[in-house]
């Protein structure tokens, strides 16, 4: 499926989606400790986009807690978009053990290769780079995510390699 790029001001979030997102946060009505699972599964419905102001307050109305709450979890973990994010988000592990394996150079080989900085969305919103905490796998550090997939024992040219395949 070819992917349009969206305009960098942020839209109103489909009402579509949003009927989606109020139809899987209701059933955890006043049950807040399910937040971070019921915020994963909607991130699935808005996929690469962020879980904008919208879609907070219909979990925070669905789940009839506080909007600050949502927001707070939200923005604490990574995996969660709070701004608008790239198609493919490159998650590179930042923690010692991939630190002390070259995860620097991997950092700054992707980087050079996309030509933006941690932190930031390609300008053809394909990919967004961010840094992670320990992903679990650290005997094959230094290691990353792209989306869903896990990959480790990188090197700056594999590393490149691999980002070329999305
Ligand atoms: S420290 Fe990087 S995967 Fe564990």
């Amino acid at each position: 499926m070819q992917q349009k790029s969206c305009p960098s001001s942020v839209k109103p979030t489909d009402t579509a989606i949003l009927a989606q997102v109020t139809k899987l946060a209701s059933p955890y009505k006043g049950k807040e400790d399910m937040l971070i699972q019921v915020l994963k599964k909607v991130q699935t419905v808005v996929g690469h986009s962020s879980i904008s102001k919208d879609v907070a307050i219909v979990v925070a109305e669905a789940m009839d807690i506080p909007l600050i709450n949502v927001y707070e979890v939200a923005s604490f973990y990574s995996m969660f978009a709070t701004t608008p994010r790239g198609k493919n988000v490159i998650r590179v592990c930042k923690s010692a053990p991939c630190h002390v394996k070259g995860a620097a150079e991997v950092m700054e080989a992707i980087s050079k290769a996309l030509g933006v900085q941690f932190g930031e969305t390609t300008p053809d919103e394909k990919f967004t780079l961010e840094t992670c905490e320990c992903l679990g796998i650290c005997a094959v550090s230094p290691a990353m995510m792209i989306n869903d997939d896990v990959y480790g024992e990188l090197t700056p040219e594999k590393a490149v390699e691999i980002i070329k395949n999305y």
